[in-house]
């Protein structure tokens, strides 16, 4: 699918949807990881929960997404709570963060494997990487139904490896599948 039909679909996506989503969950439970102050980046952020919720907690905050349609009303959601945020039109394969910028990136529901390096790279020393998208290995049809948007068992400890680990949760189908985090993987590690 070339870049434009893709921003199109998006565009329409978030135009419909009712309000401005779901702070990402390894963000919401690891909030007292956060430091009192510094820079963040969400990364393809979509309409921008979790940009606002880091805005919140302190942090002078970046976030990136193709979707105008979602920049846009992240970007009134900003101006309602109050919060600063620089909420920019971007695609990030083709312009990823740059090195040594950041002393948070979270990525919620986006798997672009290409861009691990350069995330990883991104991160200042000391920073952290907040991860959490779709496994293969799920209990319900949520989420992608192609394979290939879907992160391959511990995969995300794989992709990166090179950052030292704080946080890691991946259920599978273990137990009672009616209770736990279930269908996605997350991941903190530190640089
Ligand atoms: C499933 S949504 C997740 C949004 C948000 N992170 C969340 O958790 O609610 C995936 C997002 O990735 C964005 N996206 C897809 N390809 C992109 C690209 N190349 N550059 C920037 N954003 C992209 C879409 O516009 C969409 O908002």
């Amino acid at each position: 699918m070339d870049a434009d039909t893709l921003k199109q679909r998006w565009d329409q996506r978030h135009a419909e949807a009712v309000d401005l989503g779901q702070v990402a969950g390894v963000l919401a439970e690891n909030l007292h990881l956060l430091p009192a102050t510094g820079e963040a980046l969400d990364l393809a952020c979509g309409r921008g929960a979790s940009a606002l919720q880091l805005a919140r907690a302190g942090l002078r905050v970046t976030a990136w997404d193709l979707s105008s349609v979602a920049i846009g009303r992240l970007s009134r959601g900003a101006q309602e709570q109050g919060v600063p945020v620089v909420a920019e039109v971007r695609d990030v394969i083709a312009n990823p963060p740059p090195a040594d910028r950041f002393d948070i990136i979270l990525v919620s529901y986006f798997l672009e494997r290409s861009l691990a390096p350069a995330l990883m790279a991104a991160l200042r020393p000391g920073g952290l990487l907040f991860y959490q998208t779709f496994s293969r290995i799920a209990v319900s049809n949520d989420g992608p139904s192609n394979p290939t948007y879907r992160l391959g068992d511990n995969e995300l400890l794989q992709l990166f490896r090179p950052l030292n680990l704080r946080f890691y949760r991946e259920e599978g189908r273990l137990g009672d599948t009616a209770r736990g985090c279930r269908d996605i993987a997350m991941l903190i590690g530190e640089r």
